[in-house]
């Protein structure tokens, strides 16, 4: 099976390009930061401290989560309830964060993830793919943007969705995130050693589709 890796903080655009690169190429797109938001939704319904490591890790054993594909597009569920939406906020943006910390929830997720990776051709965005749950992948991409553009980015997609949102708490949530998911202890985010670096700052997004396509030509 195929496979390419991307990685990167949050708003650097992963989930768009991996969404049309798997497109052209005929993979599965894997967004293994929804997973991580499913099992944060799951612990805040259930009001749980999300600083207990113990009850998190045996909410997270507990949660149904299932990862559907419906029209080609993944979609996430909670037993039988469709939560693709429901975990695009950004108290869940928070709360996956702070959850993705505790070794038990990652290696169940891992777990699915590698799972998929066995059966389809792949394209997979987290944070830990390159370095952790892929480290055969044949490419791996690390996608980055300055905080400012990817704050920008983030307030453009919520107003276009007509969510609420403020420019400058975006920055700070995603710089706090930043700092979250580089410094945790297990599989923090960084660039794996054969990881190929895409600053997207100043690119669009046809010019970064079309640069990875020529990496993996
Ligand atoms: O990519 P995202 O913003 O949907 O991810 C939400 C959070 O999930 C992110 O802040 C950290 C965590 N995450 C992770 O730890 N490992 C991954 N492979 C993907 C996401």
């Amino acid at each position: 099976m195929k496979q390419i890796a991307i990685d990167g903080p949050a708003g650097a655009g992963k989930s768009t390009i991996a969404k049309q690169l798997s497109k052209d190429l005929g993979y599965v797109y894997i967004d293994t930061g929804a997973m991580y938001r499913t099992i944060a939704l799951y612990c805040l319904k259930k009001e749980a401290d999300l600083d207990d490591e113990e009850l998190i890790s045996a909410l997270c054993s507990e949660a149904e989560i299932d990862i559907r594909y419906l029209d080609g597009v993944q979609h996430m569920f909670l037993g039988e309830e469709d939560v693709s939406e429901a975990i695009r906020t950004e108290q869940v943006s928070q709360a996956a964060s702070a959850v993705s910390k505790y070794p038990k929830v990652r290696t169940r997720l891992v777990e699915m993830q590698r799972e998929l990776a066995k059966q389809y051709d792949v394209v997979m965005d987290g944070r830990d793919i390159g370095t952790h749950v892929l480290p055969d992948a044949s490419l791996k991409i690390y996608l980055t943007a300055s905080v400012d553009v990817r704050a920008e980015r983030r307030y453009k997609e919520y107003l276009a969705k007509g969510l609420p949102c403020d420019l400058k708490e975006m920055k700070k949530d995603i710089a706090e995130r930043d700092h979250n998911d580089m410094t945790r202890e297990h599989s923090p985010l960084r660039k794996a050693e054969d990881a190929i670096e895409v600053d997207t700052s100043n690119m669009s997004i046809p010019e970064v589709v079309s640069t990875i396509r020529e990496l993996i030509k």
